[in-house]
């Protein structure tokens, strides 16, 4: 008796507590409200729900790809057994399938979902292109249009964005993300996450979104899709998670799995990423959805013997709903009589898609409104805003002797390559409802921008380049005329899905059209179009400018000719490192130093004997039509406490002599620690828009949060010890300085600390010689054998050269 009362007293404790904080929290009162309400109102309906029902709910099944449903889905919907759909879409067809899903016995309306990734039907550059503009509120306005689009087209939910940390070019998806480095990633995994969801996706323009694909996925063992990984525990968390989180963060909805074998237990099936991680660490409380028939894969990995396996191991370590195979559906009664399934796991399940469904407001909105639709879709505010993003994308990687822009007054101009006039090229890969017929070719922006100016369109050859048939007619036009715009780089189906290369040089003869161009000795520029970082030594070295344009979309050619005249100015950078070679890959800049940093001069060092360690382009590079000048950076501090925080600040000035925008970066480098560090990794970064001879002071501020790693024991930790701060415009360049964290204060702290204001060292453009044994060499050599590493035995002397 004693004890009820006790538990009494501490529930109106707990109550009234609980009641008080609500007060406090004012509007958190009603989202807590709603998601009580939510729940009692999954559990009453999880109560009257048959088995079949709810496997009904967990499945996903694809509607053709012009956007019908297909005839089953009707019957389906009709009984209560089909959850949601892939890639049905239209609000007409919507509406048709969502009226059968609320003539079924409990009246569970229908979940739509689609590959929004880069717009919907206005297309933006593509992710990798759009991570260019280092501009995350950008990203974010666009994730919010492509939501808007979306959802009155009766779109629920996308499957976007994909967030896996990608370095390895070779790898065709490197397009769908945002690069190689893990900070930057976070930044833009949470700004499209907002973009597409908002604080409340049950709106009318937004849309839930998905953070794919759960996990490792990215580093496909030789950049082949699909292929293995194996990461450990520690490359998992500080390299491939936090882009996650950062979603998560943003109150993203859903996951997706990967469809990669994950250290031995392919992802769709890991336990430890989907329940250890997600659900118990990070709380995760929404849907995930496997990727397209990657329960069925389970099989072909090896994992799973026949398909109730499947579907046991994938649903029993968190896998919520399948998509497009349908083992879960086929197998899961018999499952459960067998109790390799519990009841309680496909309730869990159910409840989980059942509460996305509330939250996106489906009970109370079922239906599409056609005419939002209509109004809605491809607007010309939309398509504003795709052009902006495209023209910020741009990355300028050369422009030798202001090459660019070009000269207004220019009479004649030739644009040769076959991808200067291909609409669908423009749109990118995952075009979602985008059409090719809306889209600006570079030569379609040329002629609308210059209607009086004398254009010559030769292709050359296809994007394939398989002949040069053509080359004659491309060279006769460049010679013809006063400037050439070379539009080079690869056909959409070249990257992206099941699209990786082995060899990621120009396709076919697109090079030896280049050069044809070159010996023509009429000015040119080339334009590249492109889902990868592609190695384009010979460019860099004899092309006199470079812009790098990616897919930028629907408005593609307004922006490309707008950049190619002056009328915008390039301030895009590299989220993803340019390799001179494949033999480089992996290549990125936030590598570790090794015990034996590249020397040149010594060979015992970490380095090719044929091309240099660096890059053709590092991380974070990118010209701009003007010039800009970092000056003054100042720490605050000398000295912090582990739990401190320094002030950064620098100045930037254009010093050209047009507006033009830079995006300045933080970078540190933790020099000794418990666990080898990174040898820069960015902490910070933002883009400037200045005009001629402006200046603007940058800030940033270093915390726990930036200055910790995970220990040995994989915990955040900030050690003491000497930090090194480095502010520049790209990866290899720029300004530096130190401070210190100590556990106890000695230094005067507050004290403003002047940069060494050293140039770091830039990398070099072109390639050197095969390294050849030199005498210095070889005293490395005896040194190495004789005094350090006796143990190596005895190595053979070398001649001397
Ligand atoms: C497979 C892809 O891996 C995934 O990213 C996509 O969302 C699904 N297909 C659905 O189209």
């Amino acid at each position: 008796m004693k004890k009820i009362n006790f538990v009494c007293i501490v529930l109106i404790f707990a109550l009234w507590f609980s009641t008080l904080e609500s007060l406090a929290q004012g509007s958190n009162r009603s989202v807590t409200a709603k998601n009580v309400e939510i729940e009692r109102k999954i559990n009453a309906l999880l109560a009257r729900m048959a088995l079949a029902e709810k496997l009904g709910q967990l499945q996903q099944l694809d509607g053709e790809a012009n956007g019908n449903y297909r005839p089953e889905h009707l019957e389906l919907a009709r009984k209560g057994l089909l959850g949601s759909t892939l890639n049905v879409r239209g609000a007409k067809r919507v509406n048709e399938l969502q009226k059968a899903a609320l003539e079924s016995r409990l009246k569970i309306p229908m979940l739509y979902s689609f590959d929004v990734i880069h717009g919907y039907r206005t297309m933006f550059p593509v992710p990798l292109g759009e991570s260019a503009s280092w501009d995350t509120a950008l990203m974010e306005r666009t994730a919010a249009i492509a939501a808007a689009e979306a959802r009155a087209a009766g779109v629920h939910w996308t499957f976007a964005p994909m967030v896996d940390i990608a370095r390895d070019p070779r790898w065709g998806r490197v397009i769908e993300g945002a690069g190689e480095d893990t900070y930057l990633g976070s930044q833009i995994a949470y700004a499209r996450v907002r973009g597409f969801q908002g604080s409340d996706y049950s709106q009318n323009n937004r849309v839930m979104a998905t953070a794919k694909h759960w996990v490792g996925y990215g580093a496909a063992e030789a950049g082949r899709d699909y292929n293995t990984t194996d990461l450990s525990e520690r490359a998992l968390r500080e390299i491939y998670f936090p882009p996650f989180k950062a979603a998560i963060d943003a109150g993203v909805g859903s996951f997706m799995t990967a469809f990669n074998d994950l250290d031995g237990v392919p992802a769709t099936a890991n336990p430890f990423v989907l329940k250890d991680v997600l659900r118990g660490e990070w709380k995760f409380d929404g849907l995930v959805v496997s990727d397209y028939t990657a329960v069925m894969e389970l099989m072909f990995h090896g994992l799973a013997k026949d398909e109730a396996d499947a579907a046991q191991y994938a649903l029993n370590a968190g896998t919520d709903v399948e998509m497009v195979s349908r083992f879960y559906n086929k197998h899961g009664a018999d499952l459960v009589k067998q109790r390799k399934l519990s009841m309680a796991t496909i309730d869990e399940a159910v409840r989980r898609i059942l509460r996305i469904k509330y939250r996106l407001g489906l009970f109370e909105k079922p239906f599409a409104d056609e005419n939002l639709e209509k109004a809605e879709v491809f607007k010309q505010a939309n398509r504003d805003v795709a052009k902006l993003a495209a023209e910020k994308s741009f990355v300028l990687l050369k422009n030798q002797n202001q090459t660019l822009p070009i000269n207004k007054n220019t009479k004649e101009i030739a644009v040769i390559g076959a991808l200067a006039d291909s609409k669908i090229d423009m749109n990118g890969n995952w075009a979602g409802d985008g059409r090719a017929e809306d889209a600006v070719t570079v030569l379609d922006g040329l002629k609308r921008k210059f209607p009086k100016m004398k254009i010559r369109f030769e292709p050359g050859c296809d994007a394939k380049c398989e002949t040069d048939a053509g080359f004659e007619k491309a060279v006769d036009a460049a010679k013809d005329s006063d400037f050439t715009v070379l539009v080079v780089g690869e056909s959409i189906e070249m990257s992206a899905e099941a699209s990786s290369r082995s060899n990621i040089d120009l396709p076919g003869k697109q090079l030896d059209l280049v050069k044809r161009i070159h010996q023509t000795g009429k000015p040119y520029a080339v334009v590249l179009m492109n889902g990868r970082p592609l190695t384009i030594n010979w460019l860099a070295e004899n092309a006199p400018a470079i812009l790098e344009t990616w897919f930028a979309g629907t408005m593609a050619g307004h922006a490309i000719a707008d950049t190619l005249f002056g009328d915008a100015n390039p301030g895009g950078k590299l989220p993803i490192t340019f390799p001179r070679s494949v033999g480089q890959i992996p290549i990125y800049y936030n590598q570790k130093n090794t015990g034996r940093p590249v020397k040149e001069s010594e060979k015992y060092t970490s380095k090719y004997l044929d091309i240099p360690n660096t890059p053709l382009y590092p991380f974070g590079y990118g010209l701009s039509y003007t010039q800009f000048r970092l000056s003054n950076l100042q720490l605050d501090k000398t000295q912090i406490l582990p739990s401190g925080n320094v002030k950064v600040s620098v100045e930037i000035e254009n010093t050209g002599k047009l507006a033009g925008d830079e995006v300045v970066q933080l970078y540190i480098h933790d020099v000794a620690a418990s666990v080898t560090r990174p040898v820069k990794e960015l902490k910070g970064f933002r883009r400037v828009a200045l005009k001629a001879d402006e200046k603007q002071t940058v800030n940033f501020t270093l915390s726990p949060k930036e200055l910790s790693f995970l220990d040995r024991n994989l915990k955040p930790i900030v050690e003491p010890g000497e930090f090194q701060v480095f502010v520049g415009t790209s990866s290899d360049s720029g300004l530096q300085s130190d401070f210190e964290v100590v556990n106890t204060l000695t230094a005067k702290t507050n004290l403003p600390v002047q940069a060494k204001d050293e140039k770091i060292e830039d990398a070099p453009k072109t390639p050197v010689p095969a390294a050849q044994i030199e005498a210095a060499d070889d005293v490395f050599l005896e040194d190495l054998s004789k005094k350090t590493f006796q143990f190596f035995g005895n190595i053979p002397t070398r001649k001397r050269v």
